[in-house]
């Protein structure tokens, strides 16, 4: 059946012109915006995409996998289930045009799938919670390399001790991620086209352009190139399955898989562009900007001499010591700490898109309350998460996993909420829509995507399994991504 909705594009303003006189055409995206073209799209897509998870994340993922080991599982991971996933939200979000709990209502009307969207619009609230702490301490690093806190004398023990008492201290913790969801509302109250493109625009390749000059810099320190080899060239006695496991969760959580943020930014999709282009654009963006962040990062690293090993602490806390060691480096901290917030802005963005389309769609609120009432309702989550890395003893370790408060909703939400939901969707896809339908609504125009057998065989069989595999190793084992 050829897709009955016309093609439909937004204006300046962000409402949507009636293009034809299809009532069908017209019907579902009345009122709710649309990307203005490609560009638009994958630039918010790959803002989603791209965040904490590339740079902050990756690089200590990078190195508790072993280096080369991990980045060269993560690659295969990319393309063999994070674009296969990728693919299948983006369909089901351009097919409905609706929010993840619209979409599966759509599709699977009088059935429980809708309840899988909305655990995927319950899993954007309860990451952005923690995550917009997390965005909260860039603003903070940033603040304190632009007052040049990260001078000469800054060494492993007083950067530490720095990191420590920083994320220990309430007032800059709550303020700060206070902060980042205020701004993250202003972007998501001004709509798709006029907010969250907008805001893209400007933000994404002003990214790009602070992490190239950032990898000049590194690459060209005396010893750099010890770091290029360590993330890129694997050595096979450090891939045990720990890795793999690191490696999957690491390109689900950095492609914003499995919570439904990808059918959300594929619902404002223009039904005129090639989503086999723009879809590959994206995760191909994703995965350029991690490489490129560790390459930032450990070639910093092997010319101060520093162990790679760090933990989430890897950027905090070594990288203001190898500032403080680099030529000009309190500038370059300045560049690294404003991209690192810019890269998470445009998650936090997309991330309480997910749950303001909801609203929106299906409870028929304002764009501009829902996205207020979410900050506010959010930064109640938020608290707890800011204060339990060592502000409030009970809150920094929990009885539940023996984790603070914070890794306890990473843990429940971008860990199990992402896999149980990247699962799902491909089951629902594979087993209930069909492949043929998510191939169609990928295609449609006559955009070919190129291994389209491969991408709906994957889809179907190896993606939900291979998570599965994954998600069954993390229950039984304890060791989380
Ligand atoms: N992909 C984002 C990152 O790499 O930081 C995090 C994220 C955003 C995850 C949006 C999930 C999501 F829906």
């Amino acid at each position: 059946m050829r897709p009955a909705y016309g093609v439909v594009h937004a204006t300046a303003s962000g409402r949507v012109p009636p293009l034809d006189g299809n009532p069908m055409a017209m019907q579902p995206t009345e009122g709710r915006g649309a990307w203005s073209g490609k560009l638009g799209f994958v630039l918010a897509a790959a803002g989603s995409a791209i965040g904490l998870g590339n740079i902050w994340r990756f690089p200590y993922m990078a190195s508790e996998g072993g280096g080369g080991a991990f980045v060269f599982v993560y690659l295969l991971c990319v393309m063999g289930i994070g674009v296969p996933v990728l693919f299948a939200e983006l369909a089901i979000g351009r097919a409905t045009e609706r929010n993840p709990v619209g979409a599966f209502k759509k599709l699977a009307p009088g059935t429980m799938w809708p309840a899988l969207g909305g655990m995927g619009v319950a899993a954007g609230f309860g990451i952005l919670a923690f995550y917009s702490v997390i965005a909260g301490w860039t603003v903070g690093y940033l603040w304190m390399a632009l007052t040049g806190a990260f001078g000469p004398g800054v060494d492993a023990a007083a950067s530490g001790a720095l990191f420590g008492s920083f994320i220990g201290s309430p007032g800059p913790a709550i303020g700060l991620s206070a902060l980042f969801l205020i701004i993250t509302a202003v972007v998501v109250r001004g709509g798709i086209s006029g907010g969250i493109e907008k805001a893209s625009k400007i933000l994404m390749p002003v990214l790009l352009g602070v992490l190239i000059i950032l990898l000049i810099r590194a690459v060209t320190l005396p010893g750099g190139m010890d770091g290029v080899n360590y993330l890129l060239r694997p050595q096979l006695s450090e891939l045990t399955p720990q890795v793999v496991v690191l490696a999957l969760g690491q390109a689900l959580f950095s492609m914003s898989l499995g919570m439904g943020a990808m059918i959300t930014y594929g619902s404002y999709f223009p039904k005129d562009i090639s989503l086999p282009f723009a879809g590959t654009a994206v995760a191909l963006a994703d995965m350029c900007i991690a490489l490129l962040a560790g390459l930032i990062i450990f070639p910093a690293l092997f010319s101060a001499g520093m162990d790679p090993q760090g933990g989430p602490g890897l950027v905090f806390v070594v990288l203001p010591t190898v500032f403080a060691q680099m030529p000009l480096g309190g500038f370059f901290a300045i560049l690294f700490f404003a991209s690192l917030s810019i890269a998470a802005l445009t998650s936090t963005i997309s991330l309480m898109e997910v749950v303001v389309a909801y609203l929106v769609d299906e409870r028929g609120w304002a764009r501009k309350k829902a996205a207020t009432i979410i900050a506010l309702a959010c930064f109640v989550l938020a608290v707890p998460s800011a204060l339990s890395q060592g502000a409030v003893g009970w809150l920094s370790s929990m009885p539940v996993f023996n984790q603070s408060f914070l890794d306890v909703q990473n843990i429940l939400w971008g860990n199990y909420g992402l896999s149980i939901g990247a699962i799902l969707i491909t089951l629902f896809v594979g087993f209930k829509w069909g492949t043929p339908k998510m191939l169609e609504w990928i295609e449609l125009g006559g955009n070919r995507l190129p291994g389209r057998e491969f991408f709906a065989f994957m889809v179907k069989y190896v993606c939900p399994l291979a998570i599965a595999v994954v998600l069954v190793f993390i229950a039984v084992t304890g060791q989380y991504f």
